[in-house]
């Protein structure tokens, strides 16, 4: 996979793009990921890449030219155009599983009080919002969008069973992990998880992971694949059930 993203503010990137599973992807030639500085793409002496609102308003919006060029330049066959704001579609885990197919994404990180609609109308494929909060840029966005993005390409995470174990991977929160000691502070890890019984231990993650969905995020029920067992055991929790003690 390939990821350009346009942006007005590159050193951000650096720190993230360098650590870790991000830096790993990209050494590892998963991805190719190349951190576009819009200000190339802006015309004139000063290259300017913003300018007031017509009919008034405070705020600077960015120009459509730059970003046109820059999209234009960058763009092949198979590429996914999307503009991060917090106009767009919600991003989800599902939204990242969906990305994490394309060959090709730009993403273009917003700034100021918006864009120029015309790149709307014309040039995006998609856009979206990492969250209902205005944050200063697009910058952090496009970050999280490929931080999500990346470790689902086959070959980033070491343990390739991992994604679908992921909180909402199926609808539902995780369940509570332990490590060494089993004991710590008085605190014990609960019996089952140190008892080598597979069935007992997925049996019990299974019903955490339902206990703490209807406990946290209730909502997220409604899109979950559940048995008829777990839709009883769901009501039992809503009517304030607790799960057996292992
Ligand atoms: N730009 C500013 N806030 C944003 C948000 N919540 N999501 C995506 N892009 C943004």
């Amino acid at each position: 996979m390939r990821i350009d993203v346009v942006t007005l503010f590159p050193g951000i990137f650096s720190g993230p793009l360098q650590e870790s599973i991000l830096h790993l992807a990209q050494t590892r030639g998963l991805v190719e990921i190349r951190v576009v500085n819009l200000r190339e793409f802006a015309e004139g002496r000063h290259r300017v890449t913003d300018d007031y609102p017509f009919g008034g308003g405070g705020g600077m919006i960015l120009k459509p030219e730059p970003l046109f060029r820059a999209v234009e330049t960058l763009r092949g066959p198979g590429a996914r155009v999307i503009l991060l704001c917090p106009q767009g579609r919600a991003f989800t885990q599902a939204v990242a599983q969906e990305l994490a197919k394309a060959e090709h994404l730009i993403l273009l990180a917003g700034r100021y009080e918006g864009v120029d609609e015309r790149v709307r109308e014309a040039l995006v494929d998609d856009e979206v919002s990492i969250g209902d909060y205005v944050l200063t840029g697009g910058e952090l966005p496009a970050l999280v969008v490929m931080d999500a993005v990346v470790r689902l390409l086959p070959g980033v995470l070491g343990d390739a069973t991992a994604p679908a174990r992921d909180s909402f991977a199926g609808g539902l929160l995780d369940y509570p992990q332990y490590t060494r000691p089993a004991e710590f502070r008085g605190l014990r890890v609960p019996e089952v998880l140190l008892s080598g019984d597979h069935r007992r231990i997925a049996a019990w993650r299974r019903v955490r992971a339902l206990w703490r969905t209807v406990e946290r995020r209730p909502d997220l029920l409604r899109h979950a694949d559940l048995t008829e067992e777990e839709q009883r055991l769901i009501d039992e929790f809503r009517r304030g059930g607790r799960p057996p003690e292992p």
